[in-house]
């Protein structure tokens, strides 16, 4: 499938990342910088992100908000469009991994998931496709997770709100495509970043960080409609999560060391 509304490039306006205070959004915000792109930043952590934006003076602007918050959101987007530029390009990248223990499913974890990593986005969208629109030209790149092509341990909670968003870009992209509005979204395997940390079980073809932002930049600048990578491990997965889920499930179990008791749960 191909897209006809074009990437946008930095003469079209400014670019948006959120959750740029780490991780991935960081990475991602210092390669658009290098691309020639003014790059508004948005976290909760406002010391983090005005230490990202002394890197670069003049390119970067530091607009702090909680992504869970919708009048917080439409309150940074329009500041942004006022004070900095008309947002060209917007990375919806902010999220949280709270694992959920399967034996005690407790409720606040699913919500807070879904609060950021969903709600965030479809805050974030709220205020930015109505400008878009009224331009006839952007770009949204949501950033999914490869764990959202089908379950993992610890990952309920998490997997579901990675799968959502799969979902929402697709319907986005089939609507607001014709109308000059590019949408993609962003698969990525293991990256070594801070959300990480706590995560108790094997990382194969974890890349950095930077390695990320590079194929993202890549990706959004290609036809692709799914920027996924590294390419070799999220393909694997792909042809895993087409198998029999009889036979899916017990591979995901022992590839995982999740075919016992585990012993990082809690007791
Ligand atoms: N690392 C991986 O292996 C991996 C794999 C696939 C997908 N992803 C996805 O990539 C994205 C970035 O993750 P990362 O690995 O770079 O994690 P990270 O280093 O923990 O960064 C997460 C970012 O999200 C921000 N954030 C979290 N909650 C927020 C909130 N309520 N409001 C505003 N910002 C918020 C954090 O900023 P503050 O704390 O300052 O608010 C931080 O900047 C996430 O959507 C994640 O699910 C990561």
């Amino acid at each position: 499938m191909s897209l006809i509304a074009r990437p946008s490039v930095p003469n079209d306006g400014v670019a948006w990342v959120t959750g740029a205070s780490s991780g991935i959004g960081l990475a991602l915000t210092r390669r658009l910088v290098s691309q020639g792109w003014r790059v508004a930043v948005t976290a909760r952590r406002a010391e983090a992100l005005a230490a990202l934006a002394a890197e670069s003076p003049g390119q970067i602007a530091v607009f702090a908000a909680d992504v869970s918050n919708t009048e917080a959101m439409a309150a940074a987007a329009n500041a942004i469009e006022t004070q900095f530029g008309p947002i060209a390009l917007a990375v919806l990248n902010a999220g949280v991994y709270l694992p959920v223990d399967s034996r005690r499913p407790d409720p606040a974890l699913f919500r807070q998931t879904f609060e950021v990593n969903l709600m965030g986005v479809a805050n974030a969208l709220a205020p930015l496709v109505p400008a878009m629109l009224a331009r006839g030209q952007g770009q949204v790149l949501i950033v999914s997770s490869a764990t959202g092509f089908g379950g993992m341990p610890t990952a309920a909670a998490y997997g579901a709100s990675k799968a959502a968003l799969i979902n929402m870009a697709e319907t986005l992209r089939i609507e607001l495509d014709p109308l000059g509005i590019r949408v993609q979204v962003a698969t990525p395997g293991f990256v070594e970043t801070p959300a990480q940390d706590d995560n108790g079980f094997p990382k194969p073809f974890m890349i950095s960080p930077d390695r990320a932002a590079r194929y993202m930049t890549d990706g959004m600048a290609s036809k692709a409609v799914e920027i996924s990578f590294p390419r070799r491990f999220t393909w694997m997965l792909k042809v895993l999560y087409a198998l029999p889920k009889r036979v899916y499930i017990p591979m995901v179990r022992k590839q995982t060391g999740w075919d016992g008791p585990n012993p990082d749960w809690p007791k």
